[in-house]
């Protein structure tokens, strides 16, 4: 297939690009500037100069492809409004374009905001409803057009993808860590953490491209439920660090969305996923690569 990606230079969607290209697709990659552009060419895959920001160069890429894959966020912590309507408006432009078509649409999404007592399943609603809820309400707009009959996927990462180069939560953590001199966990850090290495998560990506149905949830989670307080045992032992107990609320306050991630209790399970694409993480786990030095930089 002839893919187009969103977020093709991003720390997943390069672990995609990869992926799909051994398989054997083809790849255009959205490039919003030249240093985005590099990348997915050294990667292989073709570009698609454009932005989140003009909807034209999005057509532009959809119309052109076989199958979409949208991995783009502007992940902007500060003000996560703009990110939640700018996410709403790509997938909106992406699934209007797709009308009428049988071409695959798959979308990233998230595991964050479920608030079950127990861990979340495929079957399980996103809460996230309308425009002004996390991620724009993108999943359940996807699903809404699946209904009427565009080939949506939707995959939930788990709130760690992980790896070497990972810039996300955990490195987050990490960066938070070395300033305040402490590896700060809320309360007793009973609640949990889902985690998927970055090669498994890109393994699912194409798999769910190439096998599901449309209206599938897949599960990007190949370990259901990391205790955070293991979490930041092992990161202080690696940071030589210790670690401190601090009150969610102050988490929050002083660390914002950060703060926020570290408090969820996020834990998910993935044997729906499993057994409906033959998907087997077999990557490193999360300690492990907390352990081996991924997350050690500034
Ligand atoms: N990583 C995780 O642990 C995790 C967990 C749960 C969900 N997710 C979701 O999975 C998806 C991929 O995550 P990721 O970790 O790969 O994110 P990432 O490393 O931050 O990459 C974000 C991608 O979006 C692109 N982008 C940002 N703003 C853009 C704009 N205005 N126009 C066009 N492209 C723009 C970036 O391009 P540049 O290279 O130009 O910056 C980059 O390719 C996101 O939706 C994320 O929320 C990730």
């Amino acid at each position: 297939m002839r893919v187009f990606i969103t977020g093709a230079s991003g720390f997943i969607g390069r672990a995609v690009v990869t992926e799909l290209l051994k398989a054997g697709h083809q790849v255009v990659g959205l490039a919003r500037s030249e240093k985005a552009a590099s990348v997915i060419s050294w990667l292989g895959a073709g570009i698609q100069r454009g932005d989140l920001d003009d909807l034209d160069s999005i057509r532009v890429g959809v119309k052109n492809a076989d199958a979409v894959i949208h991995l783009a966020n502007k992940h902007d912590w500060a003000n996560p409004a703009e990110s939640n309507r700018a996410e709403r408006a790509a997938v909106q432009t992406i699934s209007d374009t797709l009308a009428g078509t049988d071409r695959p649409f798959l979308l990233a999404s998230g595991l964050a905001g479920f608030n079950l007592d127990r861990p979340v399943t495929e079957h399980d609603p996103n809460p996230a409803v309308g425009p002004n809820s996390p991620r724009g309400g993108a999943e359940n707009l996807a699903l809404e057009y699946a209904e009427r009959g565009v080939h949506v996927v939707v995959v939930r990462f788990a709130p760690t993808v992980h790896g070497a180069e990972d810039h996300g939560f955990v490195s987050l953590i990490a960066q938070n860590s070395r300033r305040h001199g402490a590896v700060r966990y809320p309360g007793d850090g009973a609640n949990r953490w889902a985690a998927v290495h970055r090669f498994d998560a890109a393994q699912l990506v194409r798999l769910g491209l190439e096998n599901a149905q449309p209206g599938t949830i897949l599960h990007a989670v190949a370990e259901e439920s990391v205790p955070i307080r293991t979490i930041a045992e092992v990161l202080a032992e690696r940071l030589d660090l210790p670690t401190q107990s601090t009150p969610a609320e102050q988490l929050v306050a002083e660390l914002g969305f950060v703060g926020y991630a570290l408090s969820g209790d996020w834990a998910a399970t993935s044997h729906i996923t499993r057994d409906l694409l033959n998907w087997q993480p077999t990557g490193p786990t999360l300690l492990e690569d907390i352990a081996a030095g991924h997350y050690d930089q500034p």
